[in-house]
């Protein structure tokens, strides 16, 4: 029925300063494509990381997602800076992002633009949140090798290019994006209304919703799925988790709705504490790295 599936997670890392009510944290290794590839280790998958890691990316992050069994041989040193995000979460699960408004993350954003590979040796690809120049060729790179595509994006990149990538989608098995995404990118229309209306262009949706849990939507079958019970400490990251977890249950033979719920509990566990210290990454160092 299942077994261990493969995936691939495609794209960036960060280094992020979370400020929390309860406290701050610096120089957390981050990412959607870190958090993407620990979610789906969290769903028992074989996993390979292709991202681009600046300089500034600690070697003992690294080494210590090697531990957590994510292979990161896919992941390439290049100059200059890693991109840095500053993650702001209001007790009321309202978030602020101000690091998409400054110049040298979107020349970081390019700079550090993953290497899509000739083809993909997995069951399931995550394409996490990039730009259309990379979403497009690492898309062909999946239809291509006949992987399956389950895809995320960000706020950023949906209100520069949300209909490239519209157009696009019903190349895609799973869309997977927060209900501030569909809202950007279908401004018109509610949040029910907006993840049908994705669907409808030929792929499956989740509709991430936050403590409210998320909507999946298949074909004509719409389901609410509710959030699991957790202790919510620093949210950044259950998204990315979430649709990682949701890749390596696909990729183990689950179906999609099934999937989905179980994907919600890796999201839900991973708010439980700071950074990605839920899905297992210790991260500071023996030095006291904080
Ligand atoms: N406060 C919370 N309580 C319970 N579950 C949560 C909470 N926050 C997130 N989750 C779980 O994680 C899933 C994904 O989170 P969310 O909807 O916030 O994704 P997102 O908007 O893509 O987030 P991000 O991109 O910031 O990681 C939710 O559907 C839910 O199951
Ligand atoms: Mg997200």
């Amino acid at each position: 029925m299942t077994g261990m599936g493969r995936v691939a997670v495609l794209g960036y890392l960060s280094i992020d300063t979370i400020a929390t009510p309860a406290g701050i944290h610096r120089d957390v290794p981050g990412g959607a494509a870190l958090y993407a590839a620990l979610g789906a280790r969290a769903a028992g998958a074989d996993v390979r990381l292709h991202a681009c890691a600046g300089e500034d990316f600690a070697p003992h992050w690294l080494a210590a997602l090697a531990r957590c069994g994510v292979d990161v041989d896919g992941v390439e040193h290049r100059v200059g800076p890693t991109r840095r995000a500053r993650l702001a979460h209001g007790d009321d699960g309202r978030r602020a992002s101000p690091h998409h408004a400054e110049a040298l993350w979107w020349e970081r954003t390019a700079a550090l633009a993953p290497t899509i590979p000739a083809a993909f040796e997995a069951d399931v690809v995550v394409m996490a949140p990039m730009p259309m120049a990379s979403f497009a060729p690492a898309l062909d790179a999946a239809r291509r090798s006949a992987v399956r595509a389950v895809a995320d994006t960000s706020e950023a990149f949906a209100y520069r290019e949300g209909d490239a990538l519209l157009a696009r989608l019903g190349e895609l098995d799973v869309f997977a994006p927060s209900r501030e995404e569909t809202r950007v990118l279908l401004p018109d229309l509610d949040d029910d209304e907006a993840a049908a209306a994705l669907a409808a262009r030929g792929c499956a949706v989740l509709q991430k919703r936050g403590a409210e849990g998320a909507l999946a939507i298949e074909g004509d079958a719409r389901t609410r799925l509710p959030a699991p019970a957790t202790t919510p400490i620093d949210p950044t990251g259950a998204g990315d988790a979430t649709v990682g977890a949701l890749a390596g249950y696909l990729a183990a033979g689950i179906a999609f709705v099934d999937a989905a719920r179980r994907a919600l509990e890796v999201g839900a566990g991973t708010v439980t504490q700071p950074g990605p210290a839920a899905l297992g990454l210790a991260w500071r160092d023996a030095q006291g790295d904080a």
